[in-house]
């Protein structure tokens, strides 16, 4: 798999998740496999400007900051607070169309319109979340949810195995 060529404009969703697939057979370090799908959903989604995860602390039950690609970014999230917490708290995905209309929001970029937040379970408990956000209102469809469960499915399959690094 070619990794450093990136991804090309005409990519399609089954390239991003052969991607991913090539990303996290090669590599057991969740850090390394957290960044690198961040950094492979920066480029191949356009009018984003927030991708990454928060990684669920079991000491304190907060969900802390993982790996992203935008701007510096809360560092935690209480559930049931935010976009996030709403999402954990159910454990299924969460599609905000219009964040300043919903009550829960935490505003890390002012700049953000909508938002999708994606579960990472394993062993019935959420480990994990994949959060985007974007600029334009509505942004998220049903492809992208279908997409980014596809993806948090192939981490949590793989979460006990790979390396714990914190
Ligand atoms: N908006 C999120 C907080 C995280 S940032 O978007 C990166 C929320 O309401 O939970």
């Amino acid at each position: 798999m070619e990794i450093d060529g990136g991804l090309g404009s005409e990519a399609t969703v089954s390239d991003v998740l052969h991607f991913v697939e090539g990303l996290l057979e090669g590599e057991l370090n969740r850090v390394a496999n957290m960044a690198n799908v961040s950094a492979l959903l920066y480029e191949y989604l356009e009018e984003i400007n927030w991708v990454g995860f928060y990684i669920a602390e079991a000491r304190s039950g907060d969900f802390v900051l993982g790996p992203f690609v935008g701007r510096p970014a809360c560092t935690r999230i209480s559930p049931p607070r935010g976009v996030i917490g709403t999402s954990v708290q159910s454990a299924k995905t969460l599609i905000v169309d219009d964040v300043l209309q919903f009550p829960e929001h935490i505003a890390c970029d002012a700049a953000s319109r909508s938002e999708i937040v994606v579960p990472i379970i394993v062993d019935r408990r959420v480990v994990a979340v994949i959060d985007v956000d974007s600029p334009q209102f509505s942004r998220f469809t049903v492809e992208h949810r279908t997409m980014l469960e596809a993806i948090a499915q192939k981490l949590a399959t793989r979460w006990h195995s790979m390396q714990e690094y914190w």
